[in-house]
């Protein structure tokens, strides 16, 4: 029992140095015992050839409700996240479409407008969290671009009800509510179970309400993904219910805005702490025309490189979806059987001397030179349970980088290096991460960037 309870302490408070300590001590493949679940065997696996083993085995041959039905009240019994099988691929090919190809292109003004709407009384000397900014400019995006809906009244509740919300679930003490079944009774409005549901509940009324306006305005020019996914048909011509919407709209919320915002806080980090990087950076920028271009912005390649290399360094979600194995399977020689939980480590991944030399150094150029497999580089896990929002939050990073970059000078307030933290489920820098502003035209910036090397 106290070895369970130790490395579950561990993983909650310093998940990082925790994997980093068993892989020096363990290598590659390892396992733990953690708590819940009856204390299941937990295997953790990053190199290339276990993890492609893992991402291979068949649905039907794993579990994977043992570890999603946490977020069941949360995101609702029909979500993508909480599927299986087939209602799991119908449920893919019905949202894969509405984030991809040209699809993204309708979004890409939306979110460089919003970006600039959000800075835009930035002024000179003023001192920015990049913890509180990033969050503001990822959910105004999901609002506009996944809900389409424009600011108003129910957009206002909306959004002062689901961050309240999100703000309460990324509280350890609160979010442990979702992990302790028995904590979850309604004593009232005051009690943590009451406030959510009721919450829960108002914020139901007015996605149902924007469901059904929706529905009644059948207006086929719309692009966002609220529209496609109401007129989106499976093979079988059938569409979403209401409350099939319902639940898919709040797991991208939920999935979709603190995860981006993360990567952002990293990245604004990371090049800020690099004046190299930086300076490369704004050169590459510099060479745009003065009106931002989506589509140029997102095919620079020093600019993919930094996401790409932020990403490996800092990749937010540490692991895969884990899975628990239902009879028997064989990942990398070796035989797991029943109830062993399988967790692609992706932390780890990344960190490995063999394919990254020098892996704690942050160097975007190793994206220039070579190729990773999906089994060396996924921050967005693999496989049929990948992230379906990754082309579209590697596109936003990149437009909300490019256009903060290009419009402002900023510098870090505080020279100490930050180190990553939990936040919920993804793990972010510490502190709040201020930056000073001068705003400067691009050819200022320029001037003042230091000579290279
Ligand atoms: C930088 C930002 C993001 C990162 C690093 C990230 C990472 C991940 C990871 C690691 C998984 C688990 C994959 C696996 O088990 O193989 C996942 C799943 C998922 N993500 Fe993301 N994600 C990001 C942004 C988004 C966005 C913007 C959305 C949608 C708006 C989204 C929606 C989802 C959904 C729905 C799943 C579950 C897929 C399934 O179970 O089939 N994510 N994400």
């Amino acid at each position: 029992m106290m070895i369970p309870l130790i490395q579950t302490l561990q993983l909650i408070v310093n998940p990082t140095r925790f994997l980093e300590d068993c892989a020096a001590r363990y290598g590659d493949s390892f396992i733990v015992r953690v708590l819940g679940w009856n204390s299941p065997v937990v295997a953790f696996f990053s190199s290339p050839e276990a993890i492609a083993d893992c991402l291979a085995v068949p649905a039907k041959e794993l579990d994977f409700k043992k570890a999603t039905h946490v977020f069941q009240p949360l995101f609702g019994g029909n979500s993508l996240v909480l599927q299986e099988g087939r209602s799991h691929n119908r449920l893919r090919q019905l949202l894969m479409p509405t984030f991809h190809g040209d699809r993204l292109k309708a979004y890409g003004e939306l979110i460089c407008q919003i970006t600039q709407e959000i800075t835009r009384n930035w002024t000179a000397g003023a001192s920015i969290s990049m913890q509180q900014i990033m969050p503001n400019i990822t959910f105004e995006i999901i609002l506009q671009v996944v809900f389409g809906m424009t600011p108003g009244e129910r957009y206002k509740q909306l959004k002062e009800l689901l961050t309240s919300l999100l703000d309460d679930i990324t509280k350890p003490w609160y979010s442990s509510l979702f992990f302790f079944p028995p904590l979850q009774k309604d004593l009232g409005a005051w009690s943590p179970w009451g406030k959510f549901l009721r919450r829960r509940e108002e914020i139901d009324k007015l996605i149902y309400r924007e469901i059904d306006e929706r529905r009644l305005s059948k207006d086929v020019s719309r692009t966002d993904i609220l529209s496609l996914l109401i007129s989106a048909c499976d093979e079988n011509g059938q569409q979403m219910t209401d409350v099939e919407l319902r639940d898919q709209l709040i797991s991208l919320l939920l999935l979709g805005y603190e995860t981006t915002a993360g990567v952002l806080a990293w990245v604004f980090y990371l090049i800020h702490f690099h004046p190299e990087v930086k300076y490369r950076l704004m050169q590459e920028l510099d060479g745009l025309g003065d009106e931002l271009n989506p589509e140029e912005i997102s095919q620079l390649p020093y600019l993919s490189a930094i996401c790409q290399e932020t990403l490996r360094i800092h990749p937010i979600a540490l692991i895969c979806t884990p899975r628990m194995v239902n009879d028997i399977v064989e990942i990398a020689g070796n035989k797991f059987t029943s109830g062993t939980v399988l967790v692609p480590c992706i932390h780890l991944a990344h960190r490995r001397a063999e394919t990254y030399p020098e892996p704690e150094k942050f160097k975007p150029e190793r994206f220039l030179y070579r190729k990773f497999s999906s089994y060396e580089y996924l921050p967005f896990g693999g496989g049929y349970r990948s992230c379906i929002g990754a082309a579209f939050s590697i596109y936003e990073m990149k437009l909300v980088l490019a256009t903060i970059m290009s419009q402002f000078q900023l510098e870090l307030a505080d020279s100490r290096p930050v180190h990553p933290v939990r936040r919920g489920i993804t793990i972010v820098p510490s502190g709040d991460m201020r930056m000073v502003v001068s705003r400067k035209t691009r050819a200022e910036v320029q001037t003042q960037l230091p000579l290279q090397s």
